[in-house]
């Protein structure tokens, strides 16, 4: 679809009057989230972009002053050309950092929150070096080695070890173009530090993350979680970094348990200022 003079391509199941967005991580896109796709259709509209630059949507014109708001802008962009006035809002990861970002740029575009294997808060120093270092790395030879140092953080010992097929298949879905790579870990590296918002999210949240998350261990996952109030938390074993695809049958149990429990789209009312 072409939002604002840019081409933003999505994926999208399912009808109804409750929306779900779902925000893939990093470096992956929409098509991360087929379990939930082939499972959650029958419980509400689910839309899955791909974020500028991944799978098929349009690379950031300047990737090295790419930011989380222009993330933002890209969903909201979507939101608004889909006519989505108020969504469940969701992301892992990387999509969980442009979900913190969006609560705070639209609050009254989200109706609740599902935020998988992310964090709340920015970057430590070293993460930052870290990522501008793989940003040297991908302009002097391109993506290929530090595709699969990447790919080695986000499955679990039990993927890993056990499910070659899975591995493979996550190791497809990190091909894209080296601007991509380079935007992301730019908007990553810059993002803001939400930490101080969670105690003030009055949107119904679901929080998620596998057992065996390396990236965003479940202590430090519940260490915010714990800050957002009213929240759940759902720890899913045998499931690394990509609980969704690791661990797609618990992770789509707690979803739509959650989406139950969630007023009539339309019925809940979002606080007057
Ligand atoms: C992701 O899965 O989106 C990344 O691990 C996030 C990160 O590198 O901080």
């Amino acid at each position: 679809m072409n939002v604002d003079g840019v081409q933003v391509s999505y994926l999208e199941v399912g009808t109804g009057e409750r929306a779900v967005v779902l925000l893939h991580g990093f470096p992956l896109r929409a098509e991360m989230w087929a379990p939930q796709l082939a499972t959650l259709s029958p419980l509400a509209r689910i839309v899955a972009p791909d974020l500028a630059g991944f799978g098929r949507s349009d690379v950031a014109p300047e990737p090295l002053r790419h930011t989380m708001a222009d993330y933002v802008a890209q969903v909201a962009g979507l939101l608004r050309a889909l006519g989505l006035q108020r969504v469940v809002l969701g992301g892992l990861s990387m999509g969980g950092y442009v979900a913190f970002s969006f609560l705070r740029r639209h609050p009254e575009l989200v109706e609740a929150l599902v935020l998988a294997d992310t964090r709340a808060a920015a970057d430590a120093k070293e993460v930052a070096d870290r990522r501008s270092a793989q940003q040297d790395q991908i302009v002097a030879e391109g993506t290929t080695a530090l595709r699969e140092s990447f790919l080695e953080g986000l499955l679990g010992r039990t993927t890993s070890e056990g499910r070659p097929a899975l591995v493979r298949r996550v190791r497809g879905l990190t091909d894209h173009p080296p601007d991509a790579f380079l935007a992301a870990l730019q908007a990553m590296k810059s993002r803001p530090d939400c930490s101080a918002d969670l105690p003030g999210i009055e949107v119904p949240t679901l929080v998620l993350v596998g057992e065996e998350d390396r990236l965003s261990p479940p202590a430090e996952v519940r260490a915010w979680q714990e800050a957002i109030p009213g929240s759940r938390l759902a720890v899913l074993p045998r499931a690394g970094h990509l609980s969704n695809l690791e661990a797609p049958d618990d992770f789509n149990a707690a979803v739509a348990a959650f989406l139950a429990d969630l007023p009539p789209p339309g019925s809940a009312v979002y606080p007057e200022d």
